[in-house]
Parts: C-alpha cells; sequence; structure tokens
C-alpha cells in the first residue's frame, strides 16, 4: 500500500496545482493559517507538502520544514521554495516515520493529509511528538459533515473508489482525533458547504487549560469527555 501511495502522488504531481491550487482552497488554506497564527521565528512543519501550495501563505520569518512521502511532489515543493526565496528544509519522509527529533516545532500545518495517509490516528500521534508541547496543528479536510459520524450508503459506495485512487471520504474528525494525543480546540465547516472541515489542535493537556483555548469549545470537548468516540477513527 505504501508503494501505492507513493505511486499514485508521483503520478498527480504533475497535474495536482491545475486541480488543488484553485482559488476556493486557496482561501480555506489562508484561512486555516490565520487561526493557526505563526509568530515570526517559530518552526512550522508542513505535513505531506504536496507540491508546496502552502508555502506561499505562510507569513514571512518562519523556519519551515516541510515532508512528503512522494518524490516527485518534494521534487515540486522544492522548486516552489526556491522560486519564494525560502529557505525551506523538505524531505521524502513517511508521516508515520518522521526523521525529527521530539518537540522540534511549535506549530504543525495537516492540509489534505489525514484524509489520505493510511492511517490517521498514527499520522498525529507522531505529528504529537515532534510538535512541542502547547504547540499548534491546523487541520483542512475532508471529513463526515455533521456531529455524528454515520457516511450515508452513497458515501460509503464511492469511497471504495476514491480511497484507491484519491482520498478517503469516510473519516470523521472527532473520533479520529479523540483517539491521538490532541484534542480538538476549535473547528468550523470549510469547502464544499462542510464536506471539508478547518481545525485547530492541541495536545490534549493544552487543550483543556481554559486560559489557551476558546471557552466555548472546551466546554464541548469537557461535555463530550475522552470516552465518547462516536464511532470509529475511520468508518472506512
Ligand atoms: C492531497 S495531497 C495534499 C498536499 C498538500 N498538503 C496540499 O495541501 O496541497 C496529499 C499528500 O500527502 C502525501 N502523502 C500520502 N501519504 C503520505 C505519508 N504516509 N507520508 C507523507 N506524505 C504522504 C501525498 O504524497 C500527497 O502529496
Amino acid at each position: 500500500m505504501g508503494e501505492w501511495q507513493r505511486l499514485r502522488y508521483d503520478i498527480w504531481s504533475g497535474g495536482y496545482d491545475w486541480f488543488v491550487g484553485i482559488a476556493p482552497v486557496t482561501a480555506a488554506r489562508r484561512r486555516s493559517l490565520e487561526l493557526l497564527a505563526l509568530e515570526p521565528g517559530e518552526a512550522v512543519i508542513v505535513a505531506g507538502c504536496g507540491t508546496g501550495l502552502d508555502l506561499p501563505l505562510l507569513p514571512p520569518g518562519i523556519d519551515v520544514t516541510g515532508f512528503d512521502l512522494s518524490p516527485r511532489m518534494v521534487e515540486r515543493a522544492r522548486r516552489r521554495a526556491a522560486s519564494l526565496g525560502l529557505a525551506a528544509r523538505l524531505d521524502v519522509a513517511d508521516a508515520v516515520r518522521l526523521p525529527y527529533p521530539d518537540a522540534s516545532f511549535d506549530a504543525a500545518v495537516l492540509h489534505l493529509i489525514l484524509a489520505i495517509v493510511p492511517d490517521p490516528v498514527a499520522c498525529l500521534r507522531e505529528v504529537a511528538r515532534v510538535v512541542r508541547p502547547g504547540g499548534r496543528v491546523a487541520v483542512l479536510d475532508k471529513f463526515v459533515p455533521g456531529d455524528t459520524c454515520r457516511p450515508g450508503l452513497v458515501r460509503r459506495a464511492l469511497d471504495v473508489p476514491s480511497r484507491l485512487l484519491f482520498t478517503h471520504l469516510t473519516r470523521c474528525l472527532d473520533p479520529l482525533v479523540a483517539a491521538s494525543p490532541f484534542a480538538v480546540a476549535c473547528q468550523e465547516p470549510s469547502l464544499l458547504g462542510g464536506q471539508f472541515r478547518l481545525a485547530q489542535l492541541r495536545h490534549r493537556e493544552a487543550a483543556v487549560d481554559p486560559h489557551s483555548t476558546p471557552a466555548d469549545t472546551l466546554e464541548s470537548a469537557r461535555q463530550r469527555g475522552p470516552d465518547d468516540r462516536r464511532g470509529s477513527p475511520d468508518t472506512a
């Protein structure tokens, strides 16, 4: 599966920007990065960076590292960084085995990766390892909309070819995060009428600190409690 994952994104890399570099997706990225509120001097990791479509949207003065499983994607991201004059480190690496020390980043960008990787919880665990305690994580991806994780029949049928070629369609944000070291600090519907979602994650201890995250989302997280999984992390 790892080889196919690499190969299909090597193949996609040529036309990727035509499909994904479109204005509405760029606007969603901007919103996600605005919520992440990177400060000059901070170190950020861009997970599954693809062709580097996030790179031009990062504020100046950030120490940028990115990685992707696909060497062709990384080549393109390196070319983009060079054209922007951005001294980013861009590696070929697997999201579940990162070549970075513990707590080496202040923040992580997870755009369009959690619905792609075979094991999103393992990916979140690895991101939790490399992001320092109290660090921030921005997620933008497609998740089953609504509070209950109940993908309908059509969605489940479409998921079968889609996950082989592009992306999973039946993943649910809340249970997936609940199975990881993170908690959802806040989230909002995004592209395609809420088929995509933006979320900010914090290490679980930080997320229950009332001084570090918005009270309303903290309250709902407390009410849900750690045992409320509302379905499995990946119902595909
Ligand atoms: C839909 S693209 C998103 C790219 C980029 N994050 C963006 O927002 O445009 C998914 C990316 O995840 C990468 N990917 C898939 N599995 C991965 C893994 N296990 N580790 C690292 N990257 C992976 C793919 O190669 C692809 O570039």
